[in-house]
């Protein structure tokens, strides 16, 4: 089933090309759903901007333009508004045609792409050794969003992780697994996270002050380097402990099981040919003993190409080298077609500046797409860089654990009032999901480039653009088929449908934009925009349910409002998986 943007899209192009020739069949229509209601469901704009192509004023290219436009089976007689605006409303009996072929579709109508893409989706990588905080919560939420939302239309995903596994921070972290706890070499994982974070704040106090230490640290770094087995044994115990307490958190989060795991180790050996292939194509200068490829369009406050560093004087490799291997490893052998990072805002020259220079190595096929989705700070409720109160950065297992002990609070209290009794595990799954999910919520409803306040308070409300906004919408409709005892999943099939209210058309037209909006998501990677659509479809929903009665309407009204009140529900428990969120069936 195409979307009904889609179904325009085509038949303008095939009036177009009938009305102006083949020359024009590409032409885009310049469609989109109108926001006044009085112009109709959808407005084609594309008479404009081709009336100079065709040397015509723009009302007599859309009148030429529908003499030829066929869409009598979904749409009411299209309607030229303003300097050439073409208006098109949705037929009744169209949609209540739709209404039924989405309730039969387990899609909901969606189609999966024509053209499938391998997309690597890279997320979410902290660095090994530290514990994961706040900085880590958008990659891990985005990056997440992203990946179920190119699955879901059908793109082959490979998420990779470049964690943070190698480099000088190990060289002291291994001198200190040495002198401090010896014996954990033999005990294997004996040391337990919170071991660990405590562990590098000491390890780094020691080599801010202690210049003997420092240089065990460097004396280490060379032996990691240099493949010294007892030295890689104790990385990996580093790195086991780090991975093991991330995944306890992706858990938690919601976060796919099915990352694949490649640090930045994980390319160590292919390095050396990364520098010898941008030597071979030409790119690579010496400056002053380091191996350099200069930038184009960037430049120092003198004007001067800025360089690239590849390979420093003594030899070692920098971030910008292996996330170069990393590109070219993900197009040769992960045959990647679209190539996806998610990272703040403070990265962007990072990746603009490597994705230059695979291109100009010539590693980048035309057809292959790199995409940098910056996202912006964290902020605490002061407008500054969140942190605890002691000023340390916030550990993100204790952000998320907050979250859900708020909302368990809220919950007790709440089923106290109402002299409900739950059980336990009730409340715990129902504080874990709508903890989790406000947290996530908060984080993609916001613009992703821009910062953002991380207010609990405001996250884990009722009212508003929140995740407990939408997971009570959702439940409100489970509550229509308890109360009525009703199997949404069986509702009669033999009733004609019938939509009267004009609420319950505002409803549909809504819900048949959903595989627009999931395709624009899966272009842009803006998740807000998935939230706000389903906001407002709550919202459409809410009015719907506030006006017209369902369990005690007359049929055939009571069979196609059931219908629209479960394909509503349905609608908002995928937007809401889309974004990583699951929902309660009550709350
Ligand atoms: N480890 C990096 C950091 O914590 C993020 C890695 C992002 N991915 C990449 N391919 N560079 O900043």
């Amino acid at each position: 089933m195409a979307s009904i943007q889609e179904t325009l899209r085509t038949r303008f192009q095939a009036a177009i090309a009938a009305a102006f020739g083949d020359a024009y069949s590409t032409v885009d229509p310049v469609l989109g759903v109108t926001t006044n209601p009085k112009f109709g469901d959808y407005q084609a704009n594309v008479a404009l901007p081709m009336a100079k192509q065709v040397s015509l004023p723009p009302r007599e290219v859309a009148g030429r333009i529908l003499a030829q436009l066929q869409v009598d089976d979904l749409c009411e007689a299209p309607e030229i508004a303003g300097p050439g605006f073409i208006n098109l409303t949705l037929k009744r009996d169209y949609l209540e045609r739709q209404l039924k072929a989405i309730a039969a579709d387990p899609r909901l109508g969606i189609p999966v792409v024509s053209h499938p893409k391998r997309v690597v989706v890279d997320y979410p990588s902290p660095n090994i050794a530290k514990e994961m905080h706040v900085g880590h919560l958008r990659p891990a939420v985005l990056g997440e969003c992203f990946a179920r939302v190119l699955e879901f239309l059908g793109h082959d995903v490979l998420r990779v992780s470049h964690v943070g596994d190698w480099g000088t921070p190990f060289g002291m972290l291994i001198a200190h697994l040495r002198s401090t706890y010896p014996t954990a070499l033999d005990a294997g994982n004996a040391l337990s996270l919170g071991d660990l974070s405590t562990f590098y704040r000491e390890a780094k106090q020691r080599f801010d002050s202690d210049t003997a230490f420092q240089e065990a640290a460097r004396l280490a770094v060379v032996q990691l380097q240099a493949g010294d087995p007892e030295t890689l044994k104790a990385w990996k115990i580093v790195c086991e402990l780090s991975k093991r307490s991330y995944r306890a958190i992706y858990d938690l989060m919601g976060v796919s099981p099915e990352i694949c795991d490649r640090g930045e180790s994980f390319y160590n050996p292919l390095l050396p040919d990364v520098v010898a292939a941008l030597d071979a194509a030409g790119l690579l200068v010496e400056d002053r003993g380091a191996k350099c490829v200069f930038l184009e369009g960037f430049t120092n406050k003198a004007g001067e190409p800025l360089p690239a560093i590849v390979q420093k004087s003594d030899g070692g490799y920098n971030y910008a080298t292996t996330d170069l291997a990393a590109i070219r490893y993900r197009i040769q052998e992960d045959k990647a077609d679209r190539l996806v990072y998610t990272t703040d805002v403070g990265q962007s020259n990072h990746f603009a500046q490597v994705f230059q220079v695979v291109r100009r190595a010539g590693w980048v096929p035309e057809t292959v797409e790199l995409f940098h989705a910056p996202f912006g700070l964290v902020l605490g409720e002061d407008g500054k860089r969140i942190k605890t109160r002691s000023g340390d950065t916030v550990p993100l297992k204790d952000l998320l654990d907050e979250a859900i002990a708020r909302t368990r609070a809220d919950l007790q209290q709440r089923f106290q009032a109402e002299g409900r009794s739950e059980t336990d595990a009730f409340v715990e799954d129902a504080a874990r999901t709508i903890g989790i999910g406000a947290v996530k919520y908060a984080d993609l409803s916001q613009n992703r480039t821009s910062n953002y306040i991380f207010s609990y308070d405001k996250m884990l409300s009722l009212q508003g653009n929140t995740a407990p906004y939408m997971l009570y919408a959702y439940v409100r409709v489970q509550g229509i088929s308890r109360k009525g005892n009703i199997d949404f999943d069986r509702l009669s099939s033999d009733i004609p449908l019938s939509l009267q209210d004009d609420a319950e058309l505002v409803v549909l037209k809504h819900i048949l934009q959903m595989a627009d909006v999931i395709e624009q998501v899966s272009q842009d990677l803006m998740p807000n925009r998935l939230c706000q659509y389903l906001f407002e479809l709550s919202q459409k929903f809410n009015q719907f349910y506030d006006r017209c009665s369902v369990l005690d309407a007359p049929e055939p009204q009571r069979t196609t409002r059931l219908l629209l009140c479960h394909t509503t529900a349905r609608t908002l428990k995928l937007g809401l998986s889309l974004l990583g969120i699951s929902v309660l069936e009550r709350m």
